[in-house]
């Protein structure tokens, strides 16, 4: 089956994505190899490096799976290499470490701290060895803040989504931002995971479906911004005392902005709040289950209570409800396609020429 598909750049003209994309099987798995092997993923905070220098991870599990390491060196930058050992693919770490010895425990083979292999017991006969790929396969690393990110095969440069984003919230002291666990949850969505993103795109839904959420946002104000690989939506609210204070030379100074809503191409939100920072990671399970973790990072806890980011549970548990009833209706053998409102879904029309971009390469 051929699964490329047209998203017309026009949003006038364009159509969704068909009912096909999010209940097939075939494109779940095809996405891993065009979209989430071409891009960059959210890694965890740098907070574990406070006590490990070498931290194993795996990228979108139960999805991608992909297991690497995480290495901090004494002039504290960062590198990733593939945590598999690269004779019959053991994992090398299964825990945090101290160590930067990367040795494997399952029969000896050492690498050095750039991953390229160094020795290898009863290995003196084998021919045309070692060859390039006996070494670790190596990613870049990119760090926003104190979130850290890894690149696999990117068809973008983080970099600029990052300038892209402290152009609006750099007047915060980011990377001073302090986890709450208290306040991180995780929530599984019966649901495709790209039916959560086209949901979060707009914020079209918010007097249908977020009543109180609407008390506090003006809906009219709501806007949406379009970058390259990552897009805005900007909540603004009339009460002074739920918005952000910025500084006189700021963009958006005299504005009465309630929050920040950054997505990061494709499954991952930065929600910034006048309390401090809302990450959100959408992971892929199956074509009908997704987990949604939410990380909260805080940099005025005063403000908690107060604004467009005070009672995220309710806001989320609205959202799921509404994700999970989509995600039934696509599957209806009479649901074709939909339509776009110009005004009003501009961010999921963006997510969607993305994906057919990125799919259709
Ligand atoms: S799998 Fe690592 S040394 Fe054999
Ligand atoms: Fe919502």
């Amino acid at each position: 089956m051929n699964y490329k598909f047209i998203i017309d750049s026009d949003i006038a003209n364009a159509e969704t994505l068909p009912g096909w994309f999010y209940n097939s099987e075939d494109v779940f798995q095809l996405l891993k190899e065009k979209i989430f092997l071409k891009c960059w993923h959210w890694i965890d905070d740098k907070s574990i490096f406070n006590q490990f220098s070498t931290c194993p991870f795996f990228i979108l599990p139960d999805y991608l799976s992909e297991p690497i390491i995480v290495l901090k060196n004494p002039s504290n930058d960062y590198k990733s290499l593939s945590n598999v050992c690269t004779h019959r693919g053991n994992l090398i770490f299964d825990k945090p470490s101290n160590s930067n010895n990367l040795i494997c425990n399952y029969h000896g083979r050492k690498f050095d701290n750039e991953g390229k292999f160094k020795f290898m017991p009863e290995f003196e006969m084998t021919k045309n060895f070692p060859r390039n790929c006996d070494n670790l396969h190596g990613f870049p690393i990119k760090s926003f803040g104190n979130l850290l990110f890894v690149g696999f095969n990117p068809g973008f440069n983080i970099e600029n989504v990052f300038s892209i984003i402290k152009e609006r919230v750099g007047f915060m002291p980011i990377d001073e931002f302090i986890f709450d666990e208290n306040l991180s949850r995780d929530f599984k969505i019966n649901s495709h995971w790209a039916l959560y993103c086209d949901n979060y795109l707009e914020g079209f839904h918010v007097p249908f479906v977020h009543k109180d959420l609407n008390k506090i946002l003006d809906y009219d104000s709501y806007e949406t911004i379009i970058y390259d690989h990552c897009n805005l939506q900007i909540g603004y609210s009339d009460n002074k005392d739920d918005t952000f204070k910025f500084p006189k030379n700021h963009i958006d100074y005299g504005k009465n902005i309630a929050a920040y809503y950054y997505w990061i191409f494709p499954n991952l939100m930065l929600n910034f709040y006048p309390w401090g920072l809302s990450v959100n990671l959408v992971q892929p399970k199956s074509i009908n289950s997704t987990n949604v973790s939410f990380r909260s990072y805080i940099y005025d806890k005063n403000k908690l209570n107060y604004g467009a980011g005070s009672d995220l549970d309710k806001v989320e548990h609205e959202d799921e409800e509404v994700v999970e009833n989509v995600n039934k209706g696509l599957k209806s053998s009479f649901y074709k396609t939909g339509r776009f409102s110009p005004t009003k879904e501009k961010g999921v029309h963006h997510f969607h020429l993305l994906l057919s971009k990125f799919i259709n390469k």
